[in-house]
C-alpha cells in the first residue's frame, strides 16, 4: 500500500474508519486483480472515500442510504444537512465526500488525476469520452460497486 501513498496521503488513508479502510482495499485488490497497475488509479482506489474521514455511520444510516441510492435518491440529497452534531450529517457526507475527498487529497500532494478520479468516483458516466481518466473512472467505479 505504501507503494501507492506517500507519507502525506498514507496518514490521509490512516484517519479512516477501519469499515471504509477494509473497503477501499477490498477496491485496491479487485483492480489489482484485473491487472491494473497504475499508480495514480490505484492511490485513487485507496482514497476514493477519504472524504468519509471523521464520520462513523450507525448502521442505520448506512442501511439508510443504501437503499436511499436505490430508491429515492431525492430524498437522500433532501436529507442532507451540513451540521456536524446533527444526525442528518451523515446523509450530507454521503452527498459530498467525493468534493471533501478530492480536496483533501489535492492538500496532501495526490496527482491531478488521482483527484479528478476522487472527484468523479460517485457520478455515473453516462458518456465515457475515451480518455485514460474516463477508462480508470470507470474500472473504479466497477470496482467500488458503483456501477
Ligand atoms: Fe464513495
Ligand atoms: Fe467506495
Amino acid at each position: 500500500m505504501g507503494r501507492y501513498l506517500s507519507p502525506p496521503l498514507q496518514r490521509l488513508f490512516d484517519r479512516l474508519a477501519v469499515a471504509d479502510q477494509r473497503h477501499s482495499l477490498d477496491v485496491l485488490y479487485a483492480l489489482q486483480e484485473k491487472g491494473y497497475k497504475d499508480r495514480d488509479l490505484l492511490a485513487a482506489a485507496l482514497l476514493h472515500d477519504v472524504g468519509k474521514t471523521g464520520t462513523t455511520l450507525h448502521l442505520w444510516q448506512r442501511v439508510a442510504i443504501v437503499l436511499l441510492q436505490a430508491t429515492w435518491p431525492a430524498l437522500l440529497d433532501e436529507l442532507a444537512w451540513g451540521d456536524p452534531a446533527n444526525w442528518r450529517y451523515a446523509f450530507y457526507i454521503q452527498r459530498e465526500h467525493p468534493e471533501i475527498g478530492a480536496r483533501l487529497a489535492q492538500e496532501n500532494g495526490a496527482s491531478p488525476l488521482t483527484v479528478e478520479l476522487i472527484r468523479r468516483h460517485q457520478v455515473p458516466l453516462r458518456q465515457p469520452s475515451g480518455s485514460l481518466e474516463d477508462k480508470f473512472l470507470r474500472v473504479l467505479q466497477e470496482a467500488d460497486g458503483v456501477g
